[in-house]
């Protein structure tokens, strides 16, 4: 059998293949970028990119060592001669944050809005919208603490997925505290967990001990029957007063703004960095136990990798997901277009003078050429199966009139247009 992909990773097909489905649709794929550049953008956000491996310690110490992602999901680089002190990057904060530091973005006019998009890497057991290699859209804003910046991030977030047309999207909104809430709260757990040690799954107990917080957030059935049994005080119900105030002033802007959301109270997120609020956007479509993003507010991430206190907050969902919601809700994604023009040459004798005008037309709209000679009937169906506007072969009457005969292929319309016009007549048809 042939090499087949790694387990976990897709395959982007272009228009046409055999196997496609949305969520494998190349052109599918960019639109999402595209949608999110737009959105993004008009907002104030500036593109940046950053290496997809980094050093091992900016993950372990930025995702957090209590996370699964660091536990057990990394993907460790190895190359002649080095032992793995690289990793494939899990998501994109954490090496936004190191370049920001690196790179003195400080001196940027603040708060400084970021984003990016690219591929993730999580060594997940793989199943349906969870895989190994997924991609994100990712935004970060820099140097702003004010609950303002919170709850339009969030509302940038509800932005891209509404333009993009997904209508059945859940904002679940919290908030995790300060570290000092976390603490109170994490000391709270522990008494309430402790003696019943013999009931948590193997994971929680570890999880008890290293942040047991975490533990809520467990997959597992048995710690969940627990925690239900237990009836365990929320964190939302913990806050300190700066935090519960914080909460309290998101909560107003996105009223004031008709974002909708609904406080829960029980969230958590999957990484160690955030604190204050926090949030997911769920959608039926991918299912209760996955996220189609997520995000929050992560003051000392900054200081965690060896900076200055920097606060920052962020969202980044997932692209995959996202198109498992689009065809859940059976929303019609704009196919990548075909060419213009398709252009053929008749004769042998033709082709050279045919491929010359294909590439001076190129300059200004998408051009087809054929290579071959090609019978009228051949070229017009090969120009459909493209996807092309219109289609011209050039025979020697053509090539010495310097004149094309365009038809147009879904109205069957012909017309003259010399070569002489044929830049500006593509300009206008693109326009
Ligand atoms: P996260 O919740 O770990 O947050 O991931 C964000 C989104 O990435 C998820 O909601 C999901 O859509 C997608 N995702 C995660 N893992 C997988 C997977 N194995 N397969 C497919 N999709 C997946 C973060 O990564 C944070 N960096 C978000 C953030 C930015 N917070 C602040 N700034």
């Amino acid at each position: 059998m042939a090499i087949q992909r790694p387990k976990g990773t897709q395959d982007l097909l272009p228009e046409g293949s055999p196997k496609l489905s949305l969520d494998t649709q190349a052109s599918a794929f960019t639109h999402i970028q595209d949608v999110a550049r737009r959105v993004l953008e008009r907002a104030g956000a500036q593109f940046i990119a950053t290496p997809i491996f980094e050093d091992a310690e900016l993950v372990k110490r930025g995702v957090g060592g209590s996370t699964d992602i660091v536990r057990k999901e990394m993907f460790t680089v190895t190359y002649f001669g080095d032992h793995g002190g690289f990793i494939l990057r899990p998501e994109g904060t954490a090496g936004i944050v190191r370049a920001y530091l690196q790179a003195g973005l400080k001196q940027l006019p603040a708060p400084l809005k970021l984003w990016t998009h690219g591929p993730m890497f999580r060594a997940e057991n793989v199943q349906k919208g969870r895989l190994r290699q997924f991609h994100q859209v990712d935004y970060e804003v820099l140097g702003a603490e004010g609950a303002l910046v919170d709850a339009e991030a969030i509302a940038l977030m509800v932005g891209v997925v509404r333009e993009l047309g997904l209508k059945g999207v859940r904002v679940k909104l919290g908030s995790i505290g300060d570290p000092e809430d976390r603490e109170a709260y994490n000391a709270y757990l522990r008494g309430l967990f402790t003696p019943h040690l013999e009931r948590l799954s193997d994971d929680s107990k570890d999880r008890l001990e290293r942040n047991p917080m975490r533990i809520l957030d467990s997959k597992s059935a048995q710690d969940q029957d627990l925690i239900r049994e237990l009836d365990v005080r929320p964190m939302l119900d913990s806050l300190g007063e700066a935090a519960a105030a914080h909460f309290a002033q998101v909560r107003a802007y996105l009223d004031d703004w008709g974002v909708a959301y609904d406080v829960d109270p029980s969230i958590v997120r999957g990484l160690d960095y955030y604190r204050r609020t926090a949030w997911e956007l769920h959608h039926e479509g991918v299912g209760a136990k996955s996220a189609l993003g997520g995000g929050g507010r992560y003051d000392g991430l900054a200081e965690q990798l060896g900076g200055p206190m920097v606060p920052g907050i962020g969202w980044a969902f997932g692209i995959e997901r996202l198109l498992i919601a689009l065809a859940a809700e059976g929303v019609a994604l704009p196919a990548g277009d075909g060419p213009l023009l398709y252009l053929a040459a008749m004769e042998d004798a033709q082709v050279a003078f045919a491929a010359k005008v294909a590439q001076e037309a190129r300059a200004a709209a998408r051009v087809e050429f054929a290579y071959r000679p090609q019978k009228p009937g051949n070229a017009f169906r090969d120009a459909e199966r493209r996807r092309a506007r219109y289609a011209a072969v050039i025979g020697s009457d053509e090539q010495e009139r310097g004149v094309l005969k365009l038809k147009h292929l879904g109205t069957g319309a012909q017309q003259d247009v010399a070569l002489a016009d044929l830049k500006t007549f593509l300009e206008q048809e693109n326009a």
